[in-house]
């Protein structure tokens, strides 16, 4: 059975479909199968961007699906290595099917209180319906440069019991690369890939550490 990891936030444009994109492609290149599952019907970010790679030739290869259910989705389940859920822009009943059918949930946010308060918020909530706050990534997205306000946004992840992944920086580069059917960190530059591997090695390292 794959392993599932579903992203998911309160806040739309906060960077899921910027993590969907950057797993699958980390996995795939070790050798994964990866499948996306593209939550988000009404925008198609992910299963557009995928017409684009796969247009360009780029590897490696990536499947993206769109499915109105989670148990549509799941039933690929015996076909992949992993699924990964990219959520719908805002919270919705589907968020919760994503995170009670997912062995690790990763809920991008930015780090002002305005985005951290419905972070924390839905992870709450998560956990209120059952769901094990240690399944919880959160990840700092677009990010800018100042360390103060990285520094009191993990604070305050870390003080309502969340983990903290990393942080992704805001890059023009990055949204470019999307642009042209390439991930966050397939842009063309080396120390923003460098950066974005590093976080995609904490996930990967929090992932098994939570699934043995
Ligand atoms: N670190 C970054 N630097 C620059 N641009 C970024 C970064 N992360 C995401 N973007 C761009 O910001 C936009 C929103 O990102 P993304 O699509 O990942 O968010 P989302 O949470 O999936 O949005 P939605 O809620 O609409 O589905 C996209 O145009 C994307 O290319
Ligand atoms: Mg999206």
């Amino acid at each position: 059975m794959a392993l599932v990891i579903g992203i998911i936030s309160q806040k739309g444009g906060v960077g899921k479909s910027t993590l969907s994109r950057l797993l699958a492609v980390e996995y795939a290149r070790n050798e994964y199968n990866v499948k996306i599952a593209d939550m988000d019907l009404s925008q198609g970010t992910v299963s557009e961007w995928n017409r684009v790679r796969m247009s360009r030739d780029f590897t490696p290869l990536i499947s993206v699906e769109q499915f109105n259910s989670v148990s549509e989705a799941m039933k690929q389940g015996k076909n992949y290595d992993l699924i990964v859920f990219d959520g719908a822009p805002h919270a919705t009943r589907m968020t919760l099917d994503i995170a009670q059918r997912s062995d690790f949930i990763i809920m991008p946010t930015g780090v002002t209180l305005d985005d951290l308060r419905p972070t924390i918020r839905l992870a709450h909530e998560l956990v209120s319906k059952g769901i094990s706050a240690q399944k919880i990534g959160i990840i700092l997205s677009r990010v800018g440069a100042s360390q103060n306000e990285i520094n009191g946004a993990k604070r305050y992840i870390t003080e309502g019991g969340y983990f903290v992944l990393g942080v992704i920086p805001e890059k023009t580069s990055i949204g470019q690369s999307h642009d042209i059917g390439k991930a966050a960190n397939e842009t063309a530059f080396k120390t923003i890939n460098d950066n974005v591997d590093e976080l995609i090695q904490a996930i990967v390292n929090r992932i098994s550490e939570i699934n043995g």
